[in-house]
């Protein structure tokens, strides 16, 4: 799969940011300051030629995994046997306790058992009138905005996938005061909590003194109160026949096909701090990156404001089909700034990787910020090319070598929802703004828990003459 040289060149167009690697080799604790600023500039620049690298430390081995045919057997081939870490596991279990992202075992088949109806298929479809909803409040936002000053874009699309996901689930909008405060608890979480990523890559001794564990565990307290509220008087509403049909109301509503019983309320407050975590943490970094990735090239943003003047004013589920270009700038930007940059998962029993033994415990990592930019994978790896996704070596690496859902049994139970999310988004508002970057400010991207700027992403935005027909 290498690429083919004979192939169409793609448009040659100035690289998008990416992170200074360190150097090849550093010590333990210098890697460990390093990765307490950013998980992406602490790793060795050989990591995008690698196939597989060994970390030895006096505490552990860990192994990141870049090679294909491993990440397929790690993800899809074998997923019993390379459970979730539990290193993530204790990280996030302050906010996430006995969530669907961190259990593993029968515990989470159960649970994907009552949560996947309410993602299928036909749902996506209803749930859209309440995306539009949140793309068009979005909207009104940044029109206020648009008068050629730089904003904080990262804010903007927080602000916005945070909605999406509030009106999808629970029916209110995120300026709804309980919604509005979950929001902003949240936000002081992520700040709190700049070591989960650590532990969870390198498992430290316990001994290691990790600040901030009571100010994480306070918000996490807050955030889990406000949650349990709206779970509690949407229970009511149920018991009243009263309750919308949005996402809360199907899953806490569907019974397990094979023991008939349904989620508690505390396992629904699980459920629902990983949607609100996983659902827009991640869509808000997606979206941020593409609207960078549209302001840096021109070009691209005006072929996806033309596909966008093609939707009617207020667009139905169906009219996504028609942005197929506006898609492949979306699965572009997911394959430059992957929101989950990094996977870890457990070796339950000994492996052998590329020659190597793995013994059992060890971390295995999975790096869609790597395998998404491995220089003997794709061509241009670097280089941002929508139109890549057309060409050959495109078509094979987003078989073998694009995971920024994940793959196999565990993949992101959201990919379908954040798809239609991120195409309706850039959509609208390319159609009612022009991008341009700030240049005093070029956005460099670092890693916590998803992949975002060290000091945000400024845009210009200026209202476009030609408005929704
Ligand atoms: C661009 C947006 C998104 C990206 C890039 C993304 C990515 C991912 C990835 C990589 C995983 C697997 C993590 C791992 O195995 O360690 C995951 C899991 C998950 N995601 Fe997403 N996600 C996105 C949006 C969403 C949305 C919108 C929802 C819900 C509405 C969601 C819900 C979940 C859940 C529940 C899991 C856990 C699945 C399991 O372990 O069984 N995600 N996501």
């Amino acid at each position: 799969m290498s690429p083919r040289p004979e192939a169409p060149a793609l448009p040659d167009r100035p690289l998008p940011p990416k992170p200074p690697a360190r150097a090849d080799r550093v010590g333990l604790w210098r890697y460990m300051r390093l990765f307490r600023q950013d998980i992406l500039s602490a790793q060795p620049a050989r990591l995008y030629r690698a196939w597989m690298a060994e970390f030895r430390t006096p505490f552990f081995r860990s192994y990141l995994v870049n090679q294909p045919d491993l990440v397929r057997l790690v993800l899809a081939e074998r997923p019993h046997d390379f459970p979730k870490s539990r290193r993530v596991r204790e990280g996030l279990a302050p906010l996430l306790g006995e969530s669907v992202f961190v259990t593993n075992g029968a515990q989470w088949e159960r649970q994907r058992r009552i949560i996947d109806p309410a993602f299928e298929g036909g749902r996506l479809r209803e749930t859209f009138p309440a995306m539009v909803d949140a793309a068009e409040a979005a909207l009104a936002r940044l029109m206020a905005r648009a008068d050629g000053r730089a904003v904080e874009i990262e804010e903007e699309a927080s602000f916005a996938a945070a909605d999406v996901i509030f009106r999808t689930l629970f029916s209110v909008p995120i300026e709804d005061e309980i919604a509005g405060r979950v929001f902003h608890a949240f936000r002081a979480y992520q700040r709190r909590q700049p070591l989960v990523n650590l532990a969870a890559f390198l498992p430290l001794p316990r001994w290691l003194p990790r600040p901030h564990r009571r100010g994480v565990r306070a918000s996490a307290r807050s955030i889990r109160g406000l949650i349990a509220r709206m779970v509690e008087r949407r229970l009511a509403e149920i018991e009243a026949g009263t309750a919308p049909d949005d996402l809360a109301t199907k899953i806490m509503t569907t019974a397990d096909p094979v023991t008939g019983e349904r989620f508690d309320v505390a396992e629904m407050v699980d459920q629902v701090a990983i949607f609100f975590l996983a659902g827009h943490e991640t869509s808000a970094s997606a979206l941020a990156w593409g609207l960078h990735l549209l302001a840096l090239y021109p070009d691209a943003q005006e072929r996806v404001a033309a596909e966008a003047a093609t939707l009617p004013a207020r667009p139905g589920f169906s009219d996504l089909s028609k942005l197929a270009f506006t898609r492949d700038v979306f699965r572009e930007t997911l394959r430059l700034y992957p929101p989950v940059p990094m996977m870890v998962r457990e070796a339950a029993r000994p492996e052998r990787f590329r020659d190597r033994d793995v013994a059992r415990g060890a971390q295995v990592v999975l790096s869609p910020w790597h395998l998404h930019r491995h220089a003997r994978l794709w061509e241009a790896p670097d280089a941002f090319a929508p139109e890549r996704w057309a060409t050959e070596n495109g078509r094979a690496c987003a078989r073998d070598a694009f995971i920024p859902f994940s793959s196999g049994p565990r993949v992101c139970t959201g990919a379908g929802f954040a798809m239609a999310e991120g195409v309706l988004l850039l959509a609208l508002i390319t159609r009612a703004v022009r991008l341009s970057p700030e240049p005093s400010r070029p956005p460099v991207p670092v890693a916590h828990l998803t992949v975002r700027a060290r000091d945000g992403i400024w845009l210009r935005l200026a209202r476009r003459a030609r408005q929704i027909p």
